[in-house]
């Protein structure tokens, strides 16, 4: 079992989760972060942190967003490990659906690898 990035981290990355991880297993892209699903220890911490509630546990992903699962896989292995907080990306609110961000159902779009 892992926990997983989803969709409404794109272009907000706010980095809160990053914090609290035990075992340091975030991966940074340009606009989104992964969790290595094979270091993630279950711990759930993270869940909590992100202000863009974009941390599920793979058990219970929102529906439609399952794609997230092997998304996290495939880019934890190719982008840097992050272990410190940073500032979020500028216009994050603009594009996080918890502040009313009229974004639709997916911001995958805008992901950028
Ligand atoms: Fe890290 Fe725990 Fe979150 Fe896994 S569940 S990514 S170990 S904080
Ligand atoms: Fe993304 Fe939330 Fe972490 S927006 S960077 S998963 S705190």
């Amino acid at each position: 079992m892992t926990f997983v990035v989803t969709d409404n981290c794109i272009k907000c990355k706010y980095t809160d989760c990053v914090e609290v991880c035990p075992v340091d297993c975030f991966y940074e892209g340009p606009n989104f972060l992964v969790i290595h699903p094979d270091e993630c220890i279950d711990c759930a911490l993270c869940e909590p942190e992100c202000p863009a509630v974009a941390i599920f546990s793979e058990d219970e992903i929102p529906a439609g967003m399952e794609n997230f699962i092997q998304l996290n896989v495939e880019l934890a292995e190719i982008w840097p490990n992050i272990t410190e907080r940073k500032d979020p990306l500028p216009n994050a609110e603009e594009f996080d659906r918890e502040k009313g961000a009229a974004v639709g159902s997916s911001k995958l779009e805008h992901l950028e690898r």
